[in-house]
């Protein structure tokens, strides 16, 4: 197989979002491919907006990235015990293009939180809006990194040994289910 696209989806628009550091380490860890960072910074889905001009093209070439990934690795942070806004309204979004994006796409939801469950609950419900869209989940232990502001270096790499065997099981864990 030639260089797989590797999709990376942060669930933080922020810069120094510490989800977007966790991808850049599971980004390492699954190894050469071509990484594709996706742009989450969309209007909110609204029906009468899509009724009027139909699916804004931010999304479709979201979605168009989404079905031309090889892997697709999500970054989920976690707000007040959910998925944030950003993520929820972007599988939306994605929602609404024909085709099906995400169906049997090999994706892995990954967090990193500020609080000690490390993201668990927005994990789980990615993963339950991930199930609709029909995406192939590759299992595997979660990876949830608790405490995220202590939990990196000052050059973004993660601190704790476990934590970095785990991303590194699951890349590889991903990197074998590619066709
Ligand atoms: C509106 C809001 C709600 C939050 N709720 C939670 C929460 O329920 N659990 C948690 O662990 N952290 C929570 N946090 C803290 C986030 O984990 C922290 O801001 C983290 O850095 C967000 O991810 P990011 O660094 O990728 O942007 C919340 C932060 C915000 C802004």
């Amino acid at each position: 197989m030639s260089k797989p696209v590797l999709l990376l989806i942060s669930g933080s628009l922020r810069k120094g979002s510490y989800n977007r550091m966790l991808l850049a380490e599971a980004a390492r860890a699954f190894g050469e491919a071509e990484m594709v960072e996706a742009d989450l910074a969309l209007p909110l889905y609204d029906g009468d907006l899509e009724e009027a001009e139909g699916v804004p093209e931010k999304v479709q070439d979201l979605a168009a990235q989404i079905k031309s990934a090889d892997a697709i690795v999500i970054g989920a942070p976690e707000y007040n015990k959910g998925i944030t806004g950003v993520l929820k309204n972007a599988l939306d979004w994605v929602s609404r293009v024909p085709g099906g994006a995400f169906r049997d796409k090999p994706t892995v939801v990954i967090s990193a939180s500020a609080g000690r469950t490390g993201g668990e609950t927005a994990q789980f419900m990615t993963l339950s809006c991930l199930t609709q869209l029909q995406a192939r989940l590759v299992p595997g232990t979660a990876v949830l990194i608790a405490g995220a502001p202590d939990a990196f270096d000052a050059d973004g790499r993660l601190k704790d040994e476990m934590s970095r065997k785990l991303l590194a099981e699951r890349m590889a864990r991903l990197r074998s289910e590619l066709a």
